[in-house]
């Protein structure tokens, strides 16, 4: 039996919307892959932003532009401490991580030819496919598949037989959003590099779940968004090693990403501003950083063992349920469970849970290759946060078991 957490009981203090009563009932929220819920500091420390601060960036002489621009730097900063990243220069404000998975495929059109290949993993969300697909149309460039195997896992050894001379770019999740299997990224990373190959690691789906420590990883680009995270939506970052960054043209042109603008030629700024074109999101980028200091303040060791527990929890009562089939039910995952019950659709049982206040995601979640490879069209999805408790994990399961029932 898993005991209530204590300090879960305070940590939902700081979530209002963890009190809303949903078609009657309190609303059990597990869409956490989706995105994260946002807690009172990060609320408020936007809202003091707009209430205290707000101004543009980098531009004004005058008072509060410099005090905006202090507070959008310190983000820039708060992310390099937080991954671990060697200069805040390597870290770029995004709208997110499509956003930045968008910048760096555009960037390689310059660098890629005819002939060339890219590798892309089974696992990934479409975000970290069709850009690169895009690029490949583009370039002559050839995608290639790292392929998965039936317990959702990589499988190295192809992923060993097609790399080569000829690879130039391999991008792998971290943790799968559909499954929520930490992906051995280390590894990848490392296989990668003896060709001179650079990887791009989508750790949108980690960031919420483990330390990223993107200098241990040598990881070439990181990117997540703040939402996962327990910030707002619309801002996100993209880490690249220097030399990268530097090679890459800018993503799009205009105000603050220049050096000198004539009619003949423009030159571009230096490297993190060449790639953050126009007013940016500023108090997105407050919230970021409201959001890395909160759940640096609950802690990864807390919330790592938590999650454990109400993963164990979860899925120890699930695989009990008859007709139950867990896709990647693998120890090594975040608290992430994508499941279907024999004979029924995953849609109506994700509505069921709706009438009972319970959130979970149902469908492809963006990733069709993985659902086709196991030849369903789709699964239904709890992913669970820190501030979710174990009388949530018994409910979500009864509620299965209920709308089960009803549906066959
Ligand atoms: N990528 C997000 C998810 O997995 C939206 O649900």
């Amino acid at each position: 039996m898993f005991k209530e957490n204590l300090n879960v009981k305070k940590i939902r203090e700081d979530f209002p919307i963890l009190k809303r009563i949903i078609n009657g009932n309190n609303i059990i929220y597990l869409d956490n892959a989706a995105t994260s819920q946002t807690p009172l500091q990060v609320i408020n420390a936007i809202s003091n932003y707009y209430k205290t601060t707000n101004a543009n960036i980098h531009r004004g002489v005058h008072f509060l532009s410099q005090e905006a621009t202090d507070l959008y730097e310190k983000t820039r900063e708060k992310i390099r401490a937080h991954i671990n990243a060697r200069k805040s220069e390597e870290i770029i404000l995004t709208s997110g991580t499509t956003h930045s998975i968008n910048l760096v495929a555009n960037g390689f059109e310059s660098i890629l030819k005819k002939g060339d290949e890219l590798i892309v993993s089974e696992l990934e969300h479409h975000a970290n496919i069709v850009p690169w697909q895009m690029l490949s149309e583009k370039t002559g460039a050839l995608l290639r598949v790292l392929p998965m195997k039936k317990d959702g896992t990589l499988n190295l050894d192809s992923y060993k037989s097609v790399l080569n001379n000829r690879t130039k770019v391999v991008f792998v999740n971290h943790v799968s959003n559909a499954l929520g299997i930490i992906n051995p990224v280390k590894e990848i990373i490392r296989l990668a590099h003896k060709f001179d190959a650079a990887v791009l690691i989508d750790g949108a789906q980690a960031t919420p779940h483990l330390i990223t420590n993107v200098t241990d990883l040598d990881a070439d680009f990181y990117t997540t968004s703040a939402h996962k995270i327990c910030g707002p939506t619309g801002i996100g970052m993209l880490y690249g090693k220097e030399e990268w960054l530097k090679k890459l043209p800018p993503y799009q042109g205009g105000g603050e990403m220049i050096d000198q603008v004539t009619f003949e030629k423009t030159t571009y700024a230096d490297i993190p501003h060449k790639f953050e074109a126009g007013t940016p999101n500023i108090a997105g980028a407050v919230g970021f950083g409201a959001a890395i200091d909160y759940i640096n303040k609950i802690g990864f060791d807390f919330i790592e063992s938590h999650e454990k527990d109400l993963l164990k929890n979860a899925t120890d009562q699930l695989r009990k349920i008859t007709g139950m089939k867990i896709y990647g039910d693998i120890e090594n995952k975040v608290p992430v469970i994508s499941f279907n019950v024999d004979k029924v659709h995953h849609y109506d049982l994700g509505t069921i849970l709706d009438k009972m206040g319970i959130a979970v995601r149902t469908g492809q979640h963006c990733c069709q290759p993985i659902m086709d490879f196991y030849g369903i069209n789709g699964t239904v999805r709890a992913s669970f946060a820190f501030y979710n408790t174990h009388r949530e994990v018994d409910m979500f399961v009864n509620g299965v078991k209920k709308a089960v029932k009803m549906l066959l």
